[in-house]
Order: structure tokens, then C-alpha cells, then sequence
């Protein structure tokens, strides 16, 4: 990963990111691995999580990244993962709420239930992490929570209201819990990507017609890649950026 930026305040500091195992979130484990930070993340993705896991670890020459299973589904046992990272690496001081999943869906077909699941997917684990790492950060004076928006119904996207429903809400999650952490110096932003070019979107929807959408959209060119987001998701959870919150931070190279 080419990033030039060391941040200090990163060094030895526990980091828990949702949906670590592949796409930005692979990256966002090394980019802190990177910085010196103790890493914990979660996925469903067993066999890529722990190869990630591995192949850093060795890089660095010391466990700073650490794999826990975890379906963002069950609540219950996301909690107990939180508690369990607590013991192991030390108190998290920065959460990002990185997983969620796109899938495409026609609404006429959405049932009750896979409506819920989307939601559960993409939202109500961001809460509910928010909420676990509360008492951990304000135990330490403050914090940073990092919330994963998209810019997919900025611009209108269709066949996925479940997950653009559930993006936009992340705005409201991210104002809301600002106002009330913000006394125990917790800080809360989103960070919103524009289209990355992680394997899983060149596999399925890049092609010849869409990177012509690319190209006019985008005030510059090329392509944006999981190291621009992880640059800024870096410096959202440093000191640096201590007196941010509340805000939507957007990396999209200008998508007009
Ligand atoms: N790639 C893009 O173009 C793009 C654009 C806008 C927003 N985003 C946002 O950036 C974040 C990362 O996107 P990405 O493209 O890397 O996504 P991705 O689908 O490639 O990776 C998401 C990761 O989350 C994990 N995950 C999914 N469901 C899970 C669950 N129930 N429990 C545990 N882990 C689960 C997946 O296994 C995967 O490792 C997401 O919040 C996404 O909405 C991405």
C-alpha cells in the first residue's frame, strides 16, 4: 500500500474493523497494521481473514493484526468479541464500521424478512458497535468511530434500496451518537467512497460501458482505490483530526 503519512497517535492503539477479511477493509488492516496499531477484525470470510492474517503478521514480523469470525448479523456474540478484544489487545480506541454488502435487488421481490436483513447487515451493526466501544473510549478520554456511508444514493442508484436505505441512515447514526459522545471526547464521522476498484466491484461490475461512467463522473482520473479511503479512514483516527466530528468526509475523486 502506498501511503507516506505516519501518524503517532497511531502507534500501539487498538483498532476493531468490521468486514476486515477482504475489499477496503483488507486494506484498512494493513494500513493501521502499517501504523504500528494493534488490529482486530472481524468477517465472515474464514479462509481470506486468516490468510490476511497471516501473510501481514509475517510482513511485520509480529501479531499486530488479529482475526475473530463473527457473523455482524448476531449482535450477542459481536458484543462478546468487543469484550474479548478488550482482554486480549487492550481497550479499542477506534472502531470502523467498514462491512456491509451491496447485493443487488429488484424491489418488487423484497420480502419482510430479506428487507430486515439488509438492514441488519449494513446498519444495526454500526450501532451496536458504537455502543460497545462506548464505555472502553470514554474509560480512555475519547475515541474515534469511523461509520462507512456510500455514494450510491447520492446519485440515484437503483436495484439496492435496502443497502442505499440503510447508507443514507449511517448519516443520521453518525450526528446523532457525535452529539452524544461528543462530552466523553468520542468522535464520530462517516467516510464516504466513491466507486473503488476492489476485486469484488472489477468482477462484477466494471466493464467497458461503466468505465465510461467512470471516467465523465469523476473530476480525475484514474482509478480510486482502497488506499485513498484507507488515507483517510488513517487520518480520521489520529489525533490529527481531533477536533472533527459529526462530518461526512467523501472520497470519490470529484464524482459529479
Ligand atoms: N467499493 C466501493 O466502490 C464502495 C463504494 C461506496 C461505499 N463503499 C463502502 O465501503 C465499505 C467497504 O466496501 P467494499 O467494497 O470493500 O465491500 P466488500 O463487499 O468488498 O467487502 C465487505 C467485507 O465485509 C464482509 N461482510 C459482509 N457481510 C458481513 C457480515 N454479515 N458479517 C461480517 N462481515 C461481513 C465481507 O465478507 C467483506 O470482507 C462498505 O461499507 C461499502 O458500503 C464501497
Amino acid at each position: 500500500m502506498n501511503l507516506t503519512n505516519t501518524y503517532p497517535s497511531l502507534q500501539g492503539r487498538v483498532v476493531f474493523i468490521t468486514g476486515g477479511g477482504s475489499g477496503i477493509g483488507a486494506g484498512l488492516v494493513e494500513a493501521f497494521g502499517d501504523q504500528g496499531a494493534r488490529v482486530a477484525f472481524v468477517d465472515i470470510l474464514e479462509a481470506e481473514s486468516q490468510a490476511l492474517m497471516r501473510e501481514l503478521n509475517e510482513r511485520w514480523g509480529e501479531p499486530r493484526a488479529h482475526f475473530y469470525s463473527c457473523n455482524l448479523i448476531d449482535i450477542e456474540r459481536l458484543q462478546a468479541i468487543m469484550a474479548q478484544v478488550q482482554q486480549e489487545l487492550g481497550s479499542i480506541s477506534v472502531l470502523v464500521n467498514n462491512a456491509a454488502q451491496d447485493t443487488r435487488h429488484d424491489f418488487r421481490d423484497v420480502t419482510p424478512e430479506y428487507w430486515n436483513e439488509r438492514i441488519n447487515i449494513n446498519l444495526r451493526p454500526q450501532f451496536f458497535a458504537a455502543q460497545a466501544v462506548y464505555e472502553q473510549m470514554k474509560a480512555q478520554g475519547g475515541g474515534s468511530i469511523i461509520n462507512f456511508g456510500s455514494m450510491s444514493w447520492h446519485e440515484c442508484q437503483g436495484n439496492m434500496t435496502g443497502y442505499t436505505t440503510s447508507k443514507a441512515a449511517v448519516l443520521g447514526l453518525t450526528r446523532g451518537l457525535a452529539r452524544d459522545m461528543g462530552p466523553d471526547g468520542i468522535r464520530v464521522n462517516t467516510l464516504t467512497p466513491g466507486w473503488v476498484m476492489t476485486e469484488r466491484q472489477l468482477n462484477n461490475w466494471v466493464n467497458d460501458d461503466t468505465r465510461k461512467v467512470i471516467d465523465q463522473s469523476q473530476c480525475l482520473a484514474g482509478d480510486l482505490m482502497p488506499e485513498h479511503i484507507c488515507a483517510m479512514a488513517l487520518f480520521l483516527a489520529s489525533d490529527d483530526s481531533r477536533m472533527c466530528t459529526a462530518q461526512d468526509f467523501i472520497v470519490d475523486a470529484g464524482w459529479i
